[in-house]
């Protein structure tokens, strides 16, 4: 199998996540793969949010943290400055890895500039959720938003590096607790933190992380010198980022491939190629606008076929039909070149699928995607309807076995998203891949 992504190469979700990006870096970092060998995989933003499942044989692999592209030992896994680290999660991941025969050592990077979540953090998305009552936004509690918003006010931050200079970082966080634990309080009535315990835990996570830590900028400028081959893993999805999503039902990091240059420190002409990711349908977790929701019998029969529970909280998610208006916007902020379809195969049985084209709203038509919840709360969908097709597709290894409803279906999507589709996934097994040219 051969596919053509070359270059650097960036792997965007285009929906509201879970889109099967695990399993892509994982098949396009392999070094025997399709699109040759790659020598970083690298995450440049969000946190333990982020649930990738990676599957290799037998063995499953659920990452939150480590680049998925760690399963291979010739590449580097590097998790840049854009992330935020939950110290805890890493290391447990880091552990698990191990456990199932994973060498992770000198091939595991965590940048220094990365900023860290502390437990205040995931104490205060969670009470701040609850306070919101319907508006919640339903975030997956993992302390994402206000660690980044502490990155934003500056003197609340605290990164990777600070942990090292132990009296520096003692006085900080002592600071900062007092600070925390005042609003925790007063807002809550909640006891809040004793500084004491967290610096103790930090210093023992700060040991056990220590052979990880270094300046990841430089190791990556240092890898575009050699003319090495990085792939960028993006997490989340686009219409979540937090400029360019469905605001304020987002994440707090730009996961279009905007966020590549600012969460790892490289320029933008360094990447050649951008892979966008997308499932055969949509799905997305926690609040917000979904204008193709199928809340009926055809959105349970689409949950349940693609296993569409929460790698990271294990909730439902909200399923519903492609939406290519959301998508071309997506694709076209992330610059998108290339497409892969994921989870086409659980599409099979159905009699028609649909697409949404359009969106009216107040009379007009839209085609432009507003990601502005106030619009996207009116908009009428326009759909096109397609035929379906009833055998399982799983099996299937290479194009012209397809169904010719699973082909056209395609077709389709490639000519109302103006983009190639170059991958189509039947199965959540590597080989269930297929290589497409439209
Ligand atoms: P947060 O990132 O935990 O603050 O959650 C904000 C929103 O993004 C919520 O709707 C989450 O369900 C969603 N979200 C965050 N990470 C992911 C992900 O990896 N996949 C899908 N949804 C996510
Ligand atoms: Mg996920």
């Amino acid at each position: 199998m051969q596919i053509d992504l070359p270059g650097n190469l960036c792997v965007v979700g285009l929906q509201w996540g879970d889109e099967g990006k695990g399993k892509l870096v994982s098949l396009l970092a392999d070094p025997q793969g399709p699109c040759g060998r790659f020598d970083y995989v690298v995450r440049y933003g969000g946190g333990a949010n982020a649930g990738h499942t990676v599957v290799i044989g037998e063995k499953k692999f659920a990452m939150h943290l480590v680049p998925s592209g760690i399963v291979w030992p010739e590449i580097t896994a590097v998790v840049a400055n854009g992330v935020v680290v939950d110290p805890e999660v890493m290391l447990t991941e880091i552990s698990e890895l191990r456990k199932k025969g994973v060498v992770v050592g000198k091939n595991l990077k965590v940048s220094s500039k990365a900023h860290l979540i502390f437990p205040y953090h995931k104490l205060q998305d969670k009470l701040s959720e609850s306070q919101l009552g319907k508006g919640l936004i339903g975030t997956t509690c993992r302390g994402i938003g206000p660690c980044y918003a502490d990155k934003a006010t500056r003197t609340h931050g605290i990164r990777v590096g600070e942990l090292y200079d132990r009296p520096y970082f003692k006085e900080k966080l002592e600071r900062i607790v007092a600070d925390k634990n005042c609003i925790f309080q007063a807002l809550y009535g909640e006891e809040g933190f004793d500084p004491q315990e967290i610096y103790d835990q930090y210093c023992s996570y700060a040991d056990q992380l220590e052979p990880f830590v270094c300046d990841t900028t430089e190791l990556l400028h240092g890898a575009l010198r050699k003319g090495e081959r990085i792939m960028f893993e993006g997490a989340q999805g686009a219409l979540l980022d937090l400029d360019h999503g469905t605001f304020p039902y987002v994440t707090s990091s730009n996961s279009t491939s905007c966020g590549l240059f600012a969460g790892a420190g490289v320029p933008p002409g360094c990447v050649s190629s951008y892979l966008g990711v997308i499932k055969a349908y949509s799905t997305r977790v926690g609040s917000g606008p979904f204008p193709t929701e199928l809340d009926n019998q055809i959105g349970q029969y689409i949950r349940d076929r693609g296993r569409e529970y929460g790698t990271t909280t294990g909730r439902a998610r909200r399923t519903g039909w492609f939406d290519a208006v959301a998508v071309r916007y997506s694709a076209a902020i992330s610059g998108i070149t290339a497409i892969s379809v994921m989870l086409l195969d659980v599409l099979a049985g159905l009699e028609t699928i649909r697409i949404a084209v359009a969106y009216e709203y107040e009379g007009r038509t839209l085609e432009f995607f507003p990601a502005d919840v106030h619009v996207l709360e009116k908009v009428r969908v326009v759909y096109e309807e397609l035929p379906g097709w009833q055998d399982e597709i799983g099996d299937i290894r290479s194009q012209d076995q397809l169904p010719a409803e699973a082909l056209n279906y395609l077709r389709r999507l490639q000519q109302v998203l103006e983009c190639p589709i170059k991958i189509a996934s039947v199965g959540p097994e590597k080989g269930q891949t297929i290589p497409i040219t439209l």
